[in-house]
C-alpha cells in the first residue's frame, strides 16, 4: 500500500499537460471508476484496523494533491487558450463575408456623371439647406411664382407669410448649385450638379418628397441651342443605346428661354408604342433651355458676351426607365431583395 501511494504521488507530481483533453484523460485515469486512486480506496477497505488511521490520512493527502494538480493544470490551459488564436482546423473553409453593393440610384448617377465627364463637365456640389436667393430669386423666379408657395417647398425659416430672399428652405432643385458655381467661377463654365432635392409632394408610385436630380450648366462665348441639342443627343445615346433618338417640346422654366422638355425614343418598344411609353413611343427624361439673360446678369455674367444652356433630370425617373422599375418608392425602402438585383448591372 505504502509503495503504491508513493508511486501514484510521484506520478501525479510529474504529470504535466496543457491540452484540456489530456488533463481530462489524466483525471479519469486517477479518479475515474477504474482509476488508480479509486482502486487504492477500494484496497483501503481491507487494511488492518490499526493501520486505517495512517493510510486514511495518506490517501486523503494524495487525493488533495490530485485535485490541486488538476485545478492548476486546467487554469493554465485556460490562460493559454485565451492568449493563443483559436484555429482548430486550418483547412476548414472560411465564413463568407456578405458584400454590399451600390444602390441603383448611385449606379445611374455615376453613369450619368461619367457620360458628361467625357464631354468635359466637372462635378459641382452645394448645400441641401439653401436660401430663397439661390433657389429662386437669382434664377429669375418672380416673387409671386407658385413654386415659392408652402405647397411645394419645405421652409426651414420664414420671417413672414410673404416670400423673402432671406427665407431658409430645403432646395427644390439642384439649379441652386449652378447659381453657386456662377458666383465663384467666371466662364467658361461646364458643370454637372448631382444632389438630393426636396418637394412638399404626396408620396406615390411616381413621386416622392425626396428625390435626386442631376443638372448641367454650360456657359461660354457663342453657345447655341444646337450645341445643347447635340450634347443631349450624345448623352441619350450613351445612356440608352446607339439607336436612341431625342425630340424636344417647347416648355417653360423661369430660368431658361427658350425652354424645352426632352423626350427619348422608348427603349422598350423601340418607338412603336407600349404601356411604358403609353403608346406614344417617347419617354420624357429632362427639362432644358438656354440660360435666361436675366439669370446671367443676376449672377454677374455679361449676357452680351456669354450665352449658355442648362438641363436637369430626375435620377429616379431615369433609373425607372433604365431598369423597368414601376414604383419609385422601391428606391427608398432599401429592401435588400430589391437592391441585390442590381449587384451586377452597369
Ligand atoms: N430645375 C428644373 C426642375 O427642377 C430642371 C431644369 C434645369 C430645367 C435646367 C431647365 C434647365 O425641374
Amino acid at each position: 500500500m505504502e509503495n503504491k501511494i508513493n508511486e501514484l504521488l510521484a506520478q501525479v507530481e510529474a504529470f504535466n499537460a496543457t491540452a484540456p483533453a489530456e488533463i481530462e484523460d489524466f483525471r479519469v485515469k486517477v479518479l475515474g471508476k477504474k482509476g488508480s486512486l479509486t482502486a487504492l480506496m477500494e484496497e483501503f477497505k481491507s487494511v488492518p484496523a490499526e493501520q486505517k488511521r495512517i493510510y486514511g490520512q495518506r490517501l486523503n493527502a494524495l487525493k488533495q494533491a490530485v485535485l490541486a494538480k488538476i485545478a492548476a493544470l486546467r487554469e493554465r490551459a485556460e490562460e493559454l487558450s485565451a492568449a493563443a488564436p483559436q484555429i482548430e482546423d486550418m483547412t476548414r473553409p472560411g465564413t463568407a463575408e456578405q458584400l454590399g453593393s451600390r444602390h441603383p440610384i448611385s449606379l445611374v448617377k455615376n453613369e450619368i456623371i461619367a457620360i458628361f465627364d467625357r464631354l468635359g463637365y466637372t462635378v459641382a456640389d452645394g448645400p441641401e439647406i439653401e436660401d430663397d436667393s439661390h433657389v429662386f430669386s437669382r434664377l429669375n423666379f418672380p416673387m409671386e411664382h407658385p413654386a415659392r408657395d408652402m405647397q411645394d417647398t419645405f421652409f426651414v425659416e420664414k420671417a413672414s407669410t410673404e416670400p423673402s430672399e432671406n427665407d431658409v428652405l430645403l432646395r427644390t432643385h439642384t439649379s441652386s448649385i449652378q447659381v453657386r458655381v456662377m458666383e465663384r467661377q467666371k466662364p467658361p463654365i461646364r458643370v454637372i450638379c448631382p444632389g438630393r432635392v426636396f418637394r412638399n409632394e404626396a408620396i406615390s408610385y411616381r413621386a416622392h418628397c425626396i428625390f435626386h436630380q442631376i443638372e448641367g450648366l454650360y456657359i461660354d462665348r457663342n453657345v447655341s441651342f444646337a450645341d445643347m441639342k447635340q450634347s443631349l443627343l450624345y448623352f441619350a445615346k450613351e445612356l440608352f443605346g446607339e439607336q436612341t433618338e431625342i425630340r424636344m417640346r417647347p416648355s417653360y422654366f423661369p430660368f431658361t428661354e427658350p425652354s424645352a422638355e426632352v423626350d427619348v425614343s422608348c427603349n422598350l418598344c423601340g418607338g412603336k408604342g407600349c404601356p411604358v411609353c403609353k403608346g406614344t413611343g417617347w419617354l420624357e427624361i429632362m427639362g432644358c433651355g438656354m440660360v435666361d439673360p436675366n439669370v446671367l446678369e443676376a449672377n454677374g455674367i455679361d449676357p452680351k458676351e456669354y450665352s449658355g444652356f442648362a438641363f436637369g433630370m430626375g435620377v429616379e425617373r431615369i433609373a425607372m426607365l433604365k431598369f423597368g422599375v414601376k414604383d419609385l418608392r422601391l428606391y427608398f425602402e432599401n429592401d435588400v431583395r430589391f437592391l441585390h438585383q442590381f449587384d451586377s448591372v452597369l
